[in-house]
């Protein structure tokens, strides 16, 4: 198994574990780190709609909390026909550590449908650089 099956795997594996009573949509999300650590995540809902949170936001929690600094690989696991691309906000949290080499994997509950560069989701986009 390649490190980029072990981290589709997890997010497969996170995706039934999701808090999502209101939309029905469950995420999993899973991260491969610079170190080779995987952190997991699922989106987590909430009465109060807007408090809701994705799925990537979950396993970047968990990456700085393992003290993971780069994401080397994220995959990101919804069912359904459509592909499951992280939203406008989950593109710009990718990108705060992501490198122009970060694979973005998009899957079902399947395997992996489609992958992506952070520059393929969100060109020219603002990072840590534009502040120094
Ligand atoms: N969702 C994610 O977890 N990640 C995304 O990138 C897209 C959307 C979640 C948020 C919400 O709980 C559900 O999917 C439906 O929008």
């Amino acid at each position: 198994m390649s490190k980029n099956d072990d981290v589709i795997q997890a997010a497969i594996e996170a995706l039934p574990q999701a808090y999502a009573p209101y939309s029905r949509f469950q995420v999993g999300a899973a991260i491969l780190d610079e170190q080779g650590q995987i952190h997991k995540g699922v989106n987590v809902e909430n009465a109060a709609y807007p408090q809701g949170s994705c799925a990537e936001a979950g396993a970047i929690a968990a990456m700085i909390m393992a003290k993971g600094q780069k994401i080397k690989t994220i995959a990101v696991a919804g069912r359904g026909d459509v592909l499951c691309t992280p939203c406008g906000g989950c593109r710009q949290r990718i990108r705060e550590f992501a490198t122009s080499e970060t694979e973005i994997l998009v899957c079902d509950e399947t395997g992996l449908r489609k992958s992506y560069h952070i520059d393929d989701l969100l060109p020219d986009s603002f990072g840590p650089d534009n502040l120094s």
